[in-house]
């Protein structure tokens, strides 16, 4: 039954679209689309090298197959001084408008979207979805105007949307060839991977903020837990004529020492030093996740830190033997 079901993913090229790709294989009809062709040569079938920008080109697709529900992961990301703003404005604004008018046209009614947690800024507490929006970065700044169009488009062309904003994605889904693959990565669990195995000393920003060991506490979930979330939202969408904006993390959080004293049981240590505090971090960010775990029963099962650590080792000596060359920013 759901086979016959089409759904498009967008950003399929990604660390979370090729995540999902493999995941929902087997379950969906899907069609792929990205800008970009990973280096790690996947093999995705239906796989369109579309930019969204491009009106045409996505005209043409839409028309080609009855799509009924778009997995919208593409989009500009990396939170660094070298990417323009127009970057941001084009790939998330721009390009979600696009979609919108496709969708209207062709009368496709449901919608998932990857927002952020960078849509709350960075304040001090336990965030819920109702919690004040006060994004510090244009990321978050143009992921918050992007849920705004959607959640006008939805009453005016009639749609359902969920939107899920999601707290730090990390490890993997142990495939072949899917994992997360940033040109500069700056992300800590894999920087921290990447520092053990090749015996280097990872900096860590601080050790007086208000936590148990005064590192920064964060909240991450671990990419299995957003895939499994996405298959739910996706039957939540199919079954119900209605819309949502959950947060997706596991409310626990690592500090950062926890994470680097996890690596201590694989006979080495994972060696790190203290630099000056970044401006602006603040003691804790963690995610309520009580309304996904009420409306649609998910709850986080493989967010657990040995397990995060595990996934993303595997992940790291895989594209070794794939001899890719994954860059890290620190
Ligand atoms: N990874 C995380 O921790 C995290 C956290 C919060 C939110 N998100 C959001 O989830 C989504 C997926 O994240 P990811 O980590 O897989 O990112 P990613 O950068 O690995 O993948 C995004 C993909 O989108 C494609 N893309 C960008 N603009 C496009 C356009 N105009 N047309 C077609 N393709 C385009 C890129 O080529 C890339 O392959 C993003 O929107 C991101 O903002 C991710």
């Amino acid at each position: 039954m759901t086979k016959s079901r089409k759904i498009l993913i967008t950003g399929s090229q990604g660390y979370i679209g090729s995540s999902l790709n493999k995941v929902l294989f087997n379950k969906y009809n899907l069609i792929n689309l990205d800008k970009f062709i990973s280096p790690l040569k996947l093999k995705q079938k239906n796989f369109f090298k579309i930019n969204i920008l491009n009106y045409n080109k996505l005209n043409s697709l839409f028309k080609k197959f009855k799509i009924d529900l778009v997995i919208h992961l593409a989009g500009e990301s990396t939170i660094d001084n070298i990417s323009k703003e127009r970057n941001y404005i084009n790939n998330n604004i721009k390009a979600t408008e696009n979609l919108i008018k496709l969708m209207k046209k062709f009368k496709v009614r449901n919608l998932i979207f990857s927002s952020s947690a960078a849509v709350y800024g960075k304040k001090n507490r336990i965030i819920k979805e109702s919690s004040p929006k006060i994004p510090n970065n244009i990321y978050g700044k143009t992921k918050l105007i992007t849920e705004k169009i959607i959640i006008n488009e939805s009453k005016s062309q009639n749609f359902n949307y969920v939107i899920l904003r999601f707290f730090n994605v990390c490890s993997s889904i142990r495939e072949k060839k899917v994992g997360e693959f940033h040109i500069n990565e700056t992300h800590l669990i894999p920087l921290c991977v990447n520092k053990f195995l090749n015996n280097k000393t990872l900096k860590i920003y601080g050790r007086n903020f208000k936590t148990n060991d005064g590192t920064s506490v964060r909240d991450y979930i671990h990419i299995k837990d957003i895939c499994t979330a996405v298959e739910q939202c996706i039957q939540y969408l199919f079954k119900k004529n209605q819309s949502q904006i959950f947060n997706l993390g596991t409310g626990k959080g690592f500090s950062n020492l926890e994470i680097v004293n996890s690596f201590k049981s694989k006979k080495k240590i994972l060696k790190y030093i203290f630099i000056k505090n970044r401006k602006g971090d603040v003691d804790k960010l963690l995610c309520s996740y009580d309304k996904i775990k009420k409306i649609i029963g998910w709850k986080p099962r493989y967010s657990k830190l040995k397990k995060i650590i595990r996934d993303e080792i595997f992940w790291q000596k895989h594209t070794l033997k794939l001899n890719k060359q994954r860059t890290f920013r620190y």
